[in-house]
């Protein structure tokens, strides 16, 4: 039985692959793609999911339209990262699909509450503003959740957007702290897996290899996408943050972490995203998150490429 679920996204390239590798995984059942403001505004989050379910040949996965901006702050895009189109790297077609009928938000609180308790696993790939909003709106979905297996955060690994903030936490971290506090089961792959994830030239070159439309695009996205942290960082290739997500879900053993308690800074200006994880049980609070801190990240590409390689 294929384990039903929601992807909430900004694509952004790396988002790209981890939509891509999701439609392409039997194993998992989209139920839909909710989008959200962040690594560029709506309606471009919405029109470029719109192009890779195109892409994928997977048009009966609705796409709903979500949140515009973060529930208290400005919105923060990372045009500098991902260039102007957030897909930078390809030219996929204007789309020729609509979004769905209805908000993003409506229909994670309709699938969940549609659904037997603990059946829904919600993937957040971007800002948590819609995952938030659902959960203010409709409290009574956390039951229905699983688990949020999201991409978010930073430990002590820093943070890639502020030194403490991670950029998906950064961006609305009130959402964030909405989420992390809700007592929804968490798995999170923070900067400190995400950093170790690394995609190389030969990676590139065996997407390219592949000879099809997804591969293509998937080496021309990330050929472009993974300049930025090789300049910053210095490191061989580039972290491929979303997909660990979806890797996570096809692979989990290709994964280790701690289960701590986390939560988020929302009041100082100077550390406002930070993700803090309460290592040593020096606090009451629930130990609700799984922070992965490793991965076989060869065997992490193989599956990557391997399932683009399906499309
Ligand atoms: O910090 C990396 C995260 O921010 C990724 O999800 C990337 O797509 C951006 O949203
Ligand atoms: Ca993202």
């Amino acid at each position: 039985m294929a384990r039903p679920i929601i992807i909430d996204t900004d694509p952004g390239q790396d988002d790209a692959i981890a939509i891509l590798v999701a439609l392409a995984s039997p194993e998992l059942d989209v139920r839909g793609i909710t989008t959200v403001a962040g690594n560029v505004p709506q309606p471009l989050v919405t029109t470029n999911t719109l192009r890779l379910v195109e892409l994928a040949k997977r048009t009966d996965v609705p796409v709903y339209r979500g949140c515009s901006r973060p529930i208290v702050r400005k919105l923060n895009t990372a045009e500098y990262v991902h260039g102007p189109t957030g897909i930078d790297g390809t030219d996929l077609p204007e789309p020729a699909i609509e979004p769905a009928l209805g908000h993003g938000v409506d229909f994670i609180i309709d699938t969940c509450l549609a659904a037997a308790d603990g059946e829904i696993t919600i993937c957040p790939l971007g800002p948590l503003t819609n995952i938030g909003t659902a959960i203010v709106k409709e409290p009574t979905i956390i039951p229905k959740i699983r688990e949020i297996v999201m991409m978010g955060g930073g430990f002590r690994e820093g943070g890639n957007t502020t030194p403490v903030a991670e950029f998906n936490i950064y961006v609305d971290p009130h959402a964030a702290r909405i989420v992390f506090d809700s007592g929804v089961p968490m798995t999170v792959m923070p900067l400190d897996v995400t950093h170790k994830a690394l995609v190389l030239p030969e990676h590139v070159e065996r997407l390219r290899a592949l000879g099809t439309p997804a591969g293509d695009a998937s080496a021309g996205m990330l050929g472009f996408y993974v300049r930025f942290d090789i300049e910053r960082y210095g490191f061989e290739g580039g972290p491929l943050h979303d997909p660990c997500t979806i890797a996570y879900l096809v692979a989990p053993d290709l994964f280790r972490g701690e289960t701590v308690a986390v939560t988020v800074e929302i009041d100082s200006e100077l550390t406002i995203g930070q993700t803090i994880a309460d290592w040593w049980g020096m606090t009451d609070a629930d130990p609700q998150s799984t922070v992965m801190l490793d991965v076989d990240a060869e065997a992490f590409m193989d599956l990557v490429i391997e399932r683009i390689g399906r499309l």
